[in-house]
């Protein structure tokens, strides 16, 4: 699915926008994320991170779950932004990977420097629900 300029720019400005409400007093490092779903529609999350840091939930992870509860199935795109443009993590890649399918991920920082990379690129010989067929 093609994304115009306008689009990608009104996904970033969505991730810019949910960076601001990050829960992050442990690691003082912000993200958001805006997942656009097949439809238009737009879901944001930031990370919100716990005293007990393992629990600590990501920006993506927390935009996907936020779409999955409003019934989306299909993605167009994600925008994620942060203040070095940092790539998804590994759990957040396979997450990305197994409810998003191959999305491309528009990554963004306040500087300017830009990236889009797919998530087949993120996460290459990926596990997934095929693995489990015939079991
Ligand atoms: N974080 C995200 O929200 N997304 C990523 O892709 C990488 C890491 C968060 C988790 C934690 O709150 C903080 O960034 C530092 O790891």
């Amino acid at each position: 699915m093609n994304m115009s300029k306008s689009e990608i720019a009104i996904l970033k400005e969505k991730a810019v926008q949910a960076a601001k409400n990050a829960h992050a007093p442990y690691s003082h490092f912000s993200v958001g994320a805006a997942l656009e779903s097949e439809d238009g529609t737009i879901y944001i999350g930031c990370n919100v991170e716990s005293s007990s840091y393992g629990l600590t939930v990501c920006a993506e992870r927390n935009a996907i779950a936020s779409a999955i509860v409003d019934g989306q199935k299909k993605f167009k795109a994600m925008a994620v932004y942060s203040l070095n443009a940092a790539t998804p993590c590994g759990a957040c890649r396979q997450v990305i990977w197994d409810i998003c399918k191959d999305i491309p991920i528009y990554l963004f920082d306040n500087q300017g420097n830009d990236k889009q990379i797919n998530a087949s690129d993120l996460l290459p010989y990926p596990f997934d629900d095929k693995m489990l067929e015939g079991i």
